[in-house]
């Protein structure tokens, strides 16, 4: 069994909402409520759900740029060297006004305090690595395609040497056929830097394409977690399945017998009672009123309802 890198027990997040005359707060937004999740290393860890389900704020949390309003988030004794991140737009995340070779060194820059010469050396090496040509590095970002863009941004991330690298829709901005080169390069990427990936996406595809685990999450929960391939083919929990319903596919259909019962997501300022999916699920029935925990199935993958435990 490889190494914990983080441990995330029961973490709760939420922002304020709405705030009365007074200031107080009186109504919060719940993004994440109660999830439970190790990153190993070594893996990639695909991460779904649909848009508000609280992927990016679970981002954030793994970066330690938020902090949990209840629950841990530990690193593991594994892990020293650090995390960085890759966003869905490159643009956005590279200072349009920096050389590209200071963009790719920037992370280092705070660290240590390195000559420019050294810098310069290191933007070289990095560049050479992602596939963006040496003699390119005193451009600015905008002189660039957005693959190449997000190329640089991934450049950027490496310069630290970290451990760990948490994308957060890193094709989803770009073409089709750029998308795979970029994914191709980061499984390349990982083998030679020995990294470990927390990938996000709504996109079932890529994570199928590049995950080893994945987690399901619904409304700031895991529903289903376990082997990507497993999951993703036989998915387990009512609402995976229907996750998938909603992508084309090649094989044959996994959930014509469900259909949501509402299509639209349930508020996140008032939680539901019990289970969460109750509301939309076409499998809804007495029982599912209580609180569901994620719990592991003879599979091997941990599932948050009670009739899919049941069912096998
Ligand atoms: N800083 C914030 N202040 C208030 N609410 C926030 C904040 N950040 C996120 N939220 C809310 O938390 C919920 C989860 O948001 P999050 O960005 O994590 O979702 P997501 O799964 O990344 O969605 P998407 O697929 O659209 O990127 C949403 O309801 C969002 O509006
Ligand atoms: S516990 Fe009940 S409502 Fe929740 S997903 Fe399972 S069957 Fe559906
Ligand atoms: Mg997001």
């Amino acid at each position: 069994m490889s190494d914990i890198l983080l441990a995330l027990q029961d973490v709760h997040v939420n922002f304020p909402a709405r705030s009365n005359w007074l200031g107080r707060v009186t109504e919060r937004v719940h993004a994440l409520n109660g999830l439970d999740l190790q990153i190993r290393e070594g893996e990639t860890l695909g991460i779904v759900g649909e848009s508000g389900c609280g992927k990016s704020t679970l981002a954030q949390l793994l970066m330690g740029m938020l902090k949990p309003s209840q629950g841990q988030c530990s690193r593991g004794r594994g892990s020293n060297k650090g995390m960085q991140m890759v966003f869905q737009d490159p643009l956005s995340s590279l200072d349009p006004r920096l050389p590209i070779w200071r963009i790719i060194t920037e992370p280092v820059w705070i660290q240590k305090h390195n000559s420019e010469r050294e810098r310069r050396a290191l933007a070289e090496e990095l560049a050479l690595l992602v596939g963006i040509r040496p003699e390119y590095l005193d451009r600015l970002p905008h002189a660039f395609s957005g693959g190449q863009r997000q190329r640089i941004a991934i450049a950027r991330a490496l310069s630290s040497e970290p451990d760990v690298i948490v994308l957060d829709e890193p094709t989803s901005a770009l073409d089709i056929s750029v998308q795979a080169q970029i994914l191709n390069l980061l499984v390349s990427l990982q083998a030679r830097r020995n990294l470990t990936y927390v990938l996000i996406s709504h996109n079932v595809s890529v994570v199928r394409h590049m995950s080893d685990r994945v987690a399901v999450m619904y409304l700031g929960q895991i529903v289903e977690l376990g082997d990507a391939r497993q999951v993703l083919t036989s998915p387990a929990h009512p609402y995976t399945r229907l996750l998938l319903d909603s992508v084309p596919k090649t094989g044959a259909p996994l959930a014509e017998d469900l259909v949501l019962r509402k299509t639209e997501l349930p508020g996140n300022r008032t939680l539901p009672q019990g289970c969460f999916f109750r509301d939309r699920c076409p499998l809804a029935t007495q029982g599912c009123e209580k609180k569901q925990a994620l719990l592991p199935q003879e599979s091997g993958r941990d599932v948050r309802c009670w009739r899919a435990l049941e069912d096998r």
